[in-house]
C-alpha cells in the first residue's frame, strides 16, 4: 500500500494545481502578443513539475523553456541575510527577451529577489514572476509575484516540487507533513 501517514493536511490538490496552470497559460497568452517570444525560466529543482503542468495548457507552440538554478546560504554575520548563488544557467541570453520566471514557492522572497535582478541587470525586457505558492507572512524583502497559485500560512509544506531532504517533490498534491514522520 501507498505510505501517507506523513500526511497531516492536503492544502492543495492536484486538480486545483492544473486548474491554476490553465488559466496561467490563458493569461501569459493574453498579456503576450502572438509575434512576442514568451520564456519559460523554471527555478530548479522545485518548480519542474510546475513548469511541465503548465506547457501542456499553451495553445501557442513556441514557448521557451529555460532553468536555472539558485541556492541561498545563511550569512555568516550575525544578522542572517540568506545570500542566494545562481547556477546553471541555461539561459544564454537574457537581454531583449520576455521572462517569466516560475518559482515552486515565495517564502521570504530573497530567491526570487536576486534572480530578478539578476534578469534586470542582464537587460531582459520584461520580467514576470509566477509563484505555484505565496507565504507572505514569510517576506523579508518588498518582492510580489504576479501571479500566484495558492496563498498559504506559515506551514512547512512538500509536495509538487517543493522537498524535504529531496524527497516528496513527486507527490501531486501540496501537503502539510507530519515532521516527524517524514
Ligand atoms: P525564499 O525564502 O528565498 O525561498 O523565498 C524560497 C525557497 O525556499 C524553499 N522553501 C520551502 N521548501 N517547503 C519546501 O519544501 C516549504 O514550505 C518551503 N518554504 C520555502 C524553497 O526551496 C523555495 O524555492
Ligand atoms: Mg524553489
Amino acid at each position: 500500500m501507498t505510505k501517507r501517514d506523513f500526511i497531516k493536511e492536503v492544502l492543495v490538490t492536484h486538480e486545483e494545481i492544473v486548474a491554476f496552470c490553465k488559466t496561467l497559460a490563458s493569461n501569459l497568452e493574453s498579456t503576450f502578443d502572438e509575434k512576442d517570444e514568451i520564456v519559460l525560466l523554471c527555478v530548479l529543482k522545485g518548480s519542474l513539475p510546475f513548469m511541465a503542468e503548465l506547457l501542456k495548457h499553451f495553445t501557442r507552440s513556441d514557448i521557451v523553456c529555460e532553468f536555472l538554478r539558485a541556492s541561498s546560504y545563511e550569512g555568516q554575520s550575525t544578522e542572517s541575510k540568506g545570500i542566494v548563488d545562481i547556477s546553471c544557467n541555461t539561459l544564454d541570453v537574457i537581454e531583449g527577451r520576455n521572462i517569466v520566471i516560475l518559482e515552486d514557492i515565495l517564502d521570504t522572497g530573497r530567491t526570487l529577489q536576486a534572480v530578478r535582478d539578476y534578469l534586470a541587470a542582464k537587460g531582459a525586457k520584461t520580467i514576470k514572476i509566477a509563484t505555484l505558492v505565496d507565504k507572505p507572512e514569510r517576506r523579508v524583502v518588498n518582492i510580489k509575484a504576479d501571479y500566484i497559485g495558492f496563498t498559504i500560512p506559515d506551514h512547512f509544506v512538500v509536495g509538487f516540487g517543493l522537498d524535504f531532504d529531496e524527497k516528496y517533490r513527486n507527490l501531486q498534491d501540496i501537503i502539510i507533513p507530519y515532521p516527524e514522520k517524514l
